[in-house]
C-alpha cells in the first residue's frame, strides 16, 4: 500500500510537520532537466484542440499558474508569511476542483521555484512542510477524483522524504485519466533548458545523435514538460507581470492573463474570469487572422 494512504489510515498524522534541512548536503545544484518520464496523454498541439468542455467554446487545453501574492495577503492583515501561504493552499485545493469542473486537460501549478531557496529558511522550511500536507492530505481525494499527478523541476536535491512524497504522487496516480495536475518544484525554465541542452549534449557527443537532428521537437522532448502540450493560458495573480522563470521555452505562444488579486483570493469566479479573457484572444502563432488570410486570398 502506499505509504501517504497507509499513513492516513493509521495514524492522521500531523500535517505541520517542517523539514530542518530540506536539501541533502550533497548538492544543491540547479536542475539537470530529468529525462523524459511516463508519458502523459498527448493531445494534438495546444491551439487547435477543440474545448473538452463542449459548454465552454475557447477553452484553454492547459493552464499553468503563478500564485503569487501569499506574502502580501499575510501583510495586509497582519499576519506571518506562513499564514498566507497556508491560506495559498487552501486557495490552490479550490483551483484544483475548478479545474476539474472546467474539464481542463492540464493544470500546472508553480509552487516553488528553484530561486525560492534564497527566501529566510524559516519560510522555506514551512514551504516543504506546505508541500508534504497537500500531498498527504489530499492525495486520496485527487486520485478519487480521477487526477493524475506530475511534478516538474528538480529533485535530487530534495530531502528523501520530500523525493518519496512527490514519487508517490506520481505512482499511485499514473493511470488516471482526469484533469493532470503538474506541480512545478524546486522548478525553474532555465535550469529545465540548461539540462536539456546538456543531455543533447552528451548524447551528440557519443554519436547517438546528428547535428541536424537537433530540433526544437528533440530540445522540447528533453524538458521535463517533454509529454505535456504548451501552457495555452498562464495567469498570474498579485499585479506582477512577469514569468519568473516559469515554463520559458513552453511559454512562446502561450496567452497572459494578470490578475490584481493576490493568490489566496483567487477564487472560482477569478478563475472563470480568466478563462473567459483567455476565449475572447485571438492567437494567431505568428501567421494572420482568418479573416486578413481570407482577404489575401491565401
Ligand atoms: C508566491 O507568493 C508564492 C509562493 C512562492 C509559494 C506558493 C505556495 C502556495 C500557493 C501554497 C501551496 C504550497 C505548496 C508548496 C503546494 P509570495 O510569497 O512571493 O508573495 P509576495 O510576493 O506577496 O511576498
Amino acid at each position: 500500500m502506499p505509504s501517504v494512504v497507509k499513513d492516513k489510515m493509521q495514524i492522521g498524522h500531523s500535517a505541520e510537520t517542517i523539514d530542518h534541512d530540506m536539501r541533502t548536503p550533497s548538492s544543491n545544484a540547479p536542475g539537470l532537466g530529468e529525462p523524459a518520464g511516463q508519458a502523459l496523454p498527448r493531445p494534438a498541439p495546444a491551439g487547435r484542440v477543440p474545448a473538452k468542455n463542449p459548454d465552454l467554446a475557447g477553452s484553454p487545453l492547459h493552464v499553468g499558474i503563478i500564485m503569487d501574492g501569499n506574502g502580501r495577503w499575510a501583510a495586509a492583515r497582519g499576519l506571518p508569511r506562513i499564514e498566507g501561504h497556508r491560506r495559498g493552499l487552501e486557495a490552490l485545493r479550490g483551483t484544483v476542483r475548478a479545474a476539474i469542473e472546467f474539464n481542463l486537460a492540464y493544470l500546472t501549478v508553480y509552487s516553488f521555484s528553484a530561486e525560492n531557496w534564497s527566501r529566510p529558511l524559516e519560510e522555506v522550511r514551512d514551504l516543504m512542510g506546505l508541500l508534504k500536507r497537500f500531498i498527504r492530505k489530499d492525495l486520496i481525494d485527487l486520485h478519487k477524483s480521477g487526477v493524475r499527478v506530475k511534478v516538474i523541476g528538480h529533485r535530487a536535491n530534495l530531502q528523501p522524504d520530500i523525493r518519496a512524497l512527490l514519487e508517490e504522487a506520481e505512482t499511485v496516480t499514473a493511470a488516471n485519466e482526469g484533469l493532470n495536475l503538474v506541480v512545478a518544484f524546486n522548478y525553474g525554465g532555465r535550469q529545465e533548458i540548461a539540462g536539456a541542452v546538456r543531455e543533447i549534449a552528451r548524447k551528440f557527443a557519443q554519436g547517438e545523435i546528428t547535428e541536424t537532428e537537433i530540433t526544437e521537437t528533440l530540445l522540447s522532448r528533453h524538458l521535463d514538460t517533454a509529454a505535456i502540450p504548451d501552457p495555452d493560458l498562464i495567469i498570474r495573480t498579485s499585479g506582477e507581470q512577469r514569468l519568473s522563470n516559469f515554463l520559458l521555452w513552453q511559454a512562446a505562444y502561450s496567452e497572459f492573463v494578470f490578475l490584481p488579486i493576490l493568490w489566496p483570493d483567487f477564487d472560482q469566479a477569478a478563475f472563470a474570469s480568466a478563462l473567459a479573457e483567455f476565449a475572447a484572444r485571438e492567437r494567431r502563432f505568428g501567421g494572420v487572422s482568418a479573416p486578413a488570410a481570407a482577404r489575401t486570398g491565401s
